[in-house]
């Protein structure tokens, strides 16, 4: 006779092995397309076990984004701005830790043990959290909160060349297969890529932003680039933890700023040669760090591809990437 359990996990199998599929670079078995968006198959487990228990407080502030966005300087900026009192800058956990392991993912680290549901219970407020699941698909608790949620989002061109090239460092290469830079262009366009269409992805978050400005604040890398003091200001008030004048005039902001500058962070021992995230070792999330990299890669023609479906799919919403 069969447990329950038992027949739990055979009918969670048997959705599993439902979904629509395709290959994908990231590992063997692919891509499942799970609630109108591709993600790996094997953390489809680790998003409804989120969905069904993950419980959201008022003061969570939770940064969501698509892969190779600028998440991890958004991580380090955050957690620097939240901790600033605790912490002093000579003794930031910043030094010690990938700011993936101190601003978790729900769908790879949180959710990611087993279905055995994490005790976040511990975990002092405002507790920090972030996601690649498109606004739609996150918990039901998320929306109903008043937790605060970042979203931020890069040229699409931009966004393609590093994905590809983070795609390649992944280690145990022999369970991915290696796409050259033309057919990841290619899957991109289709929306068959981790977490896409990217289009929908973005247009979810900015639709919110524009509905719930007090819930949702929307970045781009490249405003982060080009005036990061400005965006990190408006981050700060934002989460609640705006910058005194005595701060201002002390320089704090500018000290943050240095320290999750991205050689600052780059050269930090433990992301020169640490390891959190599952594939990925720490260097892999710092590359070059520059707004416009995508003209040394693409060629004219198939760059003009891309703008012509940005074009198409952005128009209209006031969104300019
Ligand atoms: P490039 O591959 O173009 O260099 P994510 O953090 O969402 O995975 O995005 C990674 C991209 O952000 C990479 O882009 C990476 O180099 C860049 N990046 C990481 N840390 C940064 C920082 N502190 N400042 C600017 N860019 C940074």
């Amino acid at each position: 006779e069969m447990s329950d359990d038992q027949i739990d996990q055979d009918q969670k199998e048997l959705f599993l092995s439902q979904l629509t599929k395709t290959k994908g670079w990231l590992g063997s078995s692919g891509l499942s397309f799970y609630q109108g968006f591709w993600c790996p198959s094997k953390i489809v487990p680790n998003i409804i076990s989120f969905q069904n228990h993950f419980k959201s407080h008022d003061q969570d502030i939770i940064l969501a984004s698509k892969p190779k966005s600028g998440t991890t300087w958004l991580k380090a900026l955050l957690f620097s701005i939240v901790n600033r009192a605790s912490t002093s800058i000579s003794n930031t956990p910043l030094l010690r830790s990938n700011p993936h392991e101190l601003v978790p993912f729900f769908e790879f680290t949180l959710y990611a043990n087993n279905n055995k549901i994490p005790d976040l219970s511990n975990i002092p407020f405002p507790r920090l959290f972030s996601t690649h699941i498109p606004y739609d698909s996150l918990s039901k608790s998320i929306k109903e909160s008043k937790c605060r949620i970042l979203y931020i989002c890069r040229n699409p061109l931009d966004t393609i060349v590093s994905h590809w090239h983070f795609a390649n460092q992944a280690d145990h290469l022999n369970l991915i297969s290696k796409w050259t830079l033309e057919e990841f262009v290619d899957v991109y366009c289709k929306g068959e890529e981790v977490f896409g269409p990217f289009w929908d992805h973005i247009l979810g978050y900015w639709k919110q932003g524009l509905e719930h400005p007090r819930k949702v604040m929307f970045f781009k890398y490249e405003d982060l680039k080009k005036d990061t003091k400005t965006q990190v200001r408006k981050l700060a008030e934002f989460v609640g933890y705006p910058f005194s004048m005595e701060e201002e005039s002390l320089g704090i902001v500018d000290e943050i700023l240095k320290l999750c500058s991205f050689k600052n962070l780059k050269d930090l021992d433990v992301n020169k040669h640490g390891k959190f995230m599952p594939y990925f070792e720490n260097k892999s999330y710092f590359r070059k760090g520059e707004v416009g990299d995508w003209v040394n890669h693409l060629s004219p023609t198939v760059a003009d591809q891309v703008e012509k479906l940005i074009h198409e799919k952005f128009s209209s919403s006031g969104l300019t990437l």
